[in-house]
């Protein structure tokens, strides 16, 4: 266990020791290092960091005992990590990650990107955070300046190639059978007013709900997709936000929000889901509805000690899904495969959710549940359902 809290010049002293023992365990230290010369300017910087109102200067505390260091900048344009060092007896643990993950987080809601810098000889922490989806965006001062943003990570798994390969017109989600029931029954829950579709994509449920005469308007992070919906539809006939769909604001009042096809589970923290929620209760008339269609996790085919479950295994096509039931992640590895010994593999993170985790978020959001079936042909849900439809009414109050 983990925590961060404010360090005070009572911790300077132990801020030097580890940030020594860090960056000594790396083989970082230069020959000539002079420690003393070194602590007396590393302890002046610390408490100008105390004090500076710009910066928070943290200690990291890992089982309730002082193991870390971590100095963060928040401006309206930017989230930066000043430095992070952990003790050599606590890393590999995940701790790093975790507190990363966390920033990432809290960019993402403040709608910022997060920055940091790294030495060009500390390829452990390049490692990382180019595992966390950090790309560099520049230089400085012999350093490597990285980058990490929702936006950019949307991009990078929504891109171009993936967008122009998404539509499949009359099969699969594309087909008769799956959208005429879909926007029969988003049209009847809209009521007569407008509605909004979260993460909307290429248009696959909006260009035709739009046609059944609903009008229609959406909030959507990939540029790519959005390029490919506008070949169908103009900003007239559908207007898109570009945005998070978890706090941009759409123009505009709704009588109807809707996520479909899993597309909640995109959101990697449990606080970006709710503020999801909240995002869609800020766009909804009294008693509107939000409507989410997701699967239910698959948790009972995984045997315990087994991380991972084969999906799909067709001629061509192989999906994997491998588990991280501390996080509640996911993520989906898509093999796509001919005659030859070649593949192209796709992978998406998701955050799977329990109909009652996604019950309480509805709640914190101010909404109750009006109905859950099975599929849009408000077939009945049971214990054996792979997916479901809920419908949430904002209260009238
Ligand atoms: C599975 S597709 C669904 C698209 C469309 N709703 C559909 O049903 O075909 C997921 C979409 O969610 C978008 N997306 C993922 N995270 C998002 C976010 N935080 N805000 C807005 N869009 C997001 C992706 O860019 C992608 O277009």
């Amino acid at each position: 266990m983990h925590r961060i809290r404010l360090a005070t010049d009572a911790d300077i002293i132990f801020l030097a020791d580890v940030t020594l023992a860090a960056t000594g365990a790396q083989g970082r230290l230069p020959a000539d290092f002079d420690e003393a010369a070194w602590r007396a300017r590393f302890a002046e910087w610390s408490r100008e960091s105390i004090e500076d109102p710009a910066t928070e200067l943290y200690v990291v505390e890992v089982d309730g005992r002082r193991a870390g260091r971590l100095r963060v900048s928040r401006t309206p344009e930017f989230v930066e990590v000043n430095g992070i060092q952990l003790h050599p007896d606590v890393q590999n643990r995940g701790v790093g990650t975790a507190i990363l993950t966390a920033l990432q987080s809290e960019a993402a809601r403040s709608g910022v990107p997060l920055k940091l810098n790294v030495e060009r000889d500390n390829p452990d922490a390049r490692r990382l955070y180019e595992r966390l989806g950090f790309t560099k965006t520049g230089e400085d001062k012999g350093e490597d300046v990285l980058q990490w943003s929702k936006a950019a990570e949307q991009n990078r798994l929504w891109n171009a190639d993936v967008a122009e390969r998404y539509d499949t017109p009359g099969d699969g989600m594309f087909s008769a059978d799956v959208l005429g029931p879909t926007v029969e029954r988003l049209a009847e829950l809209a009521d007569g007013g407008r509605a909004l579709e979260f993460a909307i994509g290429t248009g696959r449920v909006a260009v035709p709900l739009s046609e059944y005469g609903v009008p229609v308007s959406g909030i959507e992070l990939s540029d790519a997709m959005l390029q490919q919906l506008r070949k169908k539809a103009d900003a007239e006939t559908i207007p898109v936000v570009a945005g998070d769909m978890a706090t941009a604001r759409a123009p505009g009042e709704f009588t109807l929000v809707y996520l479909v096809f899993n597309t909640i589970s995109n959101l990697l923290t449990q606080e970006e889901q709710v503020e999801c929620f909240r995002n869609a209760a800020r766009h909804l008339t009294p008693g509107g509805r939000f409507v989410i269609e997701l699967w239910v996790p698959e948790l009972r085919r995984l045997p315990p000690g087994v991380p991972a479950t084969v999906g799909v295994a067709d001629p061509g096509y192989i999906l994997l899904d491998t588990y991280d039931v501390l996080k509640q992640h996911v993520v989906s590895h898509h093999f796509h495969f001919g005659e030859g010994t070649e593949a192209r593999l796709g992978r998406t993170p998701h955050r799977y959710i329990w109909p009652a985790e996604l019950d309480l978020m509805a709640q914190l959001a101010g909404f109750t549940l009006e109905s859950r079936h099975a599929d849009w042909t408000n077939t009945e849900f049971t214990a054996d359902s792979p997916s479901h439809v809920s419908v949430y009414r904002l209260s009238t109050a």
